[in-house]
């Protein structure tokens, strides 16, 4: 299996479905449409969404079956990001390769975009024509991890912990696992739940996305400081420049480098409850996490 082609052919599939999932076009507040497509549109590796079908595959379930999450989770992704760039939070003006929604539109368009992409994500996910129990657990799942004691309270920590020079490792995980790593463990769990994973599936697929969660955040950090403006298509030393606390300030690049190889091995150990030729695109996707430049 060759990841670059595959990470290409999913996108694609995710590009052409998302979009799928937007309402018709209003009679007004157009601009709100507008921005929602903007930020649906504009690019995105949809990462989150291709480990929701990955994972569904691995446990033994269809692809066809998890696009509906898939898509919700990434809906939800979307919104986080333009939340994120805003004035308030992080002040960014590039994302995905192009300015971010609050700096091509304003911020009020900026947040009700967000709010748009996020209850849109549940109203789809509740309009889904799939098994009720499943459908239950998935919106369980991924409320739980986008929530009040999910992705939004790890934004809520990274905001507190900005300027401060007495934030512990442990905070530090806290937040990382928080803002990123949870979403990224619903989209595994997610894609298992659909798929009907047994129990102890799902608890490897858990572990497995808490892993490279944590990992994806660790690198995101290496890369604010070392990465390629171009290749990342959003704007780097950003952190440094908000007195940002992240895994560079803690262990320097090779260090952080070095514990995100660690959780990558670990998410790799967490998989060996399936046969292997099941789960080679999730082990691929988690070392492509390390490895990548954008
Ligand atoms: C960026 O996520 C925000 C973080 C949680 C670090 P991605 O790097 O997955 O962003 P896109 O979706 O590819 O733009
Ligand atoms: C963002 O973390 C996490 C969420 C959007 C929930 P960052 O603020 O580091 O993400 P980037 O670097 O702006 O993509
Ligand atoms: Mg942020
Ligand atoms: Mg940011
Ligand atoms: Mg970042």
């Amino acid at each position: 299996m060759n990841l670059k082609g595959y990470l290409a052919e999913r996108k694609k599939l995710i590009d052409r479905e998302v979009i799928k999932y937007l309402p018709p076009f209003p009679k007004f507040g157009f601009r709100l449409y507008e921005a929602v497509k903007y930020a649906l549109t504009v690019g995105g590796k949809r990462l989150r969404p291709i480990l929701c079908l990955a994972s569904c595959e691995a446990v033994g379930g269809n692809l066809e079956d998890a696009i509906t999450p898939a898509c919700a989770i990434e809906m939800i992704h979307t919104y986080s990001l333009i939340h994120d760039d805003l004035p308030a939070m992080d002040n960014d003006t590039l994302r995905r390769g192009h300015p971010t929604v609050w700096f091509q539109f304003d911020e009020a368009t900026a947040i009700l975009a967000g709010d748009a992409l996020l209850n849109r994500a549940f109203e789809v996910l509740a309009e889904w024509n799939f098994d009720c129990k499943v459908k239950i657990e998935v919106i369980k799942e991924i409320s739980q991890a986008s929530g009040m004691l999910g992705m939004v309270l790890g934004q809520q920590c990274d905001m507190d912990a900005e300027g401060r020079n007495d934030v512990s490792l442990e905070e530090l995980l806290f937040i990382h696992r928080h803002k990123t790593g949870k979403l990224i463990t619903a989209s595994a769990v997610a894609g298992g739940i659909t798929g009907k994973g047994s129990k102890e599936e799902i608890e490897a697929l858990r572990s497995y996305g808490d892993k490279i969660g944590l990992a994806f955040q660790i690198i995101d950090d290496v890369l604010d400081v070392v990465g390629d403006q171009e290749k990342l298509g959003k704007n780097v030393g950003s952190d440094i420049e908000k007195g940002k606390v992240t895994f560079v300030t803690f262990y320097g690049v090779d260090g952080a480098k070095k514990k995100a190889e660690e959780e990558i091995e670990k998410a790799i150990e967490s998989l060996s409850v399936f046969p292997s030729q099941k789960v080679e695109p999730l082990i691929k996707i988690a070392k492509f996490i390390i490895e990548r430049e954008y």
